[in-house]
């Protein structure tokens, strides 16, 4: 009988943690979870310019008729061109790039393309990484692997070991990478450190896959990509991965683009036709609302201006809860180096909470967190930090 033999599926890591949280019962319960940012009243709320985009667009449109296979393309140059800066008109003649189904609609897209081209090609994640980066790359059927990248002691990023490992790929390895706000970690390279894998992959002849999940989310629009425009720089093909999810407060809208930068422009429009055939054998075509709003948005200034100055301030409070949670755990242990809470950026950290620990932080003290320990700092609050921290302390041990 058909189905029957389906199992039921244990929860999704990150998903799952909501889930949970809903069903406790307490009203004292806080929801370190999954990554939606939250302003001081625990909700998410589409930014004002957001609205404003979104209401002139309505205003404005007159059919509901197909957007084509590669999406809105003033959204797709637009979104590009906020990632690459100026670099952006001089690779766009060999890019090809797609408006996809959020990051992750991006991410399977990019892994479908290198398959078709590479089907025994190796994907090198960072260990650890997103929780849903190997389900969602390793599904199309790539061979995935791991590099170093996290010293849970410094809570910092290995470059060393990451650097060793990296320079033994052999050439044409894909390497997938953070832009910025690594997830879970938190641990983000410096630009030193950018610069000299920047040289590496040239050199090594590895094909950078890039997450830019959190463009803006750890410092501003510009810094958060200067290590992804330092690889974009020196090597000659790199796939570019975005989402509008964080930055614009699309999350449901599922918007995002894959920008895949080619060495040759004949290459590119050959890659074009992957991408809107991988598209219309999986889904047909992207859904237009949300990547209509940014388009429009980024193309006025006014608006632009507006949202930039809301982001900062999302920024601030992200940083704000950050050394408001510091400064609590270092009154309640100040034997204790909590200093990696303030040096990391976005919205996650991994606290160093083991699977014991995540589970005595959810049954003691009803606060909820993934199994990877990763806490999401834009759900702490001035009216929950104590407990929070109460329950970090105890839970670390
Ligand atoms: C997260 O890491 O929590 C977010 O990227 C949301 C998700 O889909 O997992």
């Amino acid at each position: 009988m058909i189905f029957a033999n389906l199992e039921r599926l244990p929860p999704d890591p990150i998903l799952g943690v909501t889930a949970a949280f809903r069903a406790d019962p307490s009203p004292d319960r806080i929801d370190l979870g999954v990554g939606v940012y939250r302003d001081e009243r625990g909700e998410t709320p589409v930014p004002v310019a957001v609205r404003a985009a979104e209401r002139a667009l309505l205003d404005a449109q007159r059919t509901k008729t197909y957007v084509g296979p590669a999406g809105n393309v003033e959204f797709n140059e637009r979104l590009f061109a906020m990632a690459l800066g100026p670099l952006a008109r001089e690779l766009a003649p060999r890019t090809a790039t797609i408006q996809t189904v959020g990051g992750c609609g991006a991410l399977r897209l990019g892994a479908e393309i290198v398959r078709a081209s590479e089907p025994d090609a190796v994907v090198h994640v960072s260990d650890p990484t997103w929780a849903n980066h190997e389900p969602l790359l390793g599904t199309c059927g790539l061979r995935l692997a791991r590099y170093p990248y996290y010293d849970a002691a410094t809570h910092g990023v290995d470059y060393g070991r990451m650097r060793e490992h990296l320079a033994g790929l052999p050439e044409g390895s894909v390497v997938l990478l953070h832009a910025c706000c690594h997830n879970p970690t938190g641990a983000d390279l410096d630009r030193t450190q950018w610069l000299d894998l920047a040289g590496l992959l040239e050199s090594r002849r590895l094909v950078p896959f890039i997450d830019l999940a959190y463009q803006g989310f750890g410092d501003d629009l510009e810094s958060d990509v200067a290590g992804l425009r330092l690889v974009a720089e020196r090597v000659p093909q790199l796939l570019l991965a975005m989402s509008c999810s964080k930055n614009f407060g699309l999350y449901r809208e599922r918007t995002g683009a894959l920008a895949v930068v080619t060495a040759r422009p004949e290459v590119a429009a050959a890659v074009a036709t992957h991408q809107a055939r991988t598209g219309r054998r999986m889904y047909s075509m992207p859904p237009d609302h949300g990547a209509a709003i940014v388009a429009r948005l980024l193309g006025d200034d006014a608006l632009r201006a507006a949202w930039t100055t809301e982001l900062s301030a999302m920024v601030g409070r992200m940083k704000s809860l950050r050394a408001l949670l510091a400064d609590r755990l270092s009154a309640r242990r100040p034997d204790r180096d909590w200093s990696w809470v303030t040096r990391h950026r976005g919205m996650f950290s991994l606290t160093g909470l083991d699977e014991a620990g995540v589970a005595a932080l959810r049954s003691r003290h009803h606060v909820y967190v993934p199994p990877d320990g990763r806490i999401n700092f834009a759900g702490v609050s001035d009216a929950n930090v104590d407990r929070v921290a109460d329950g970090l302390v105890d839970a670390l041990g």
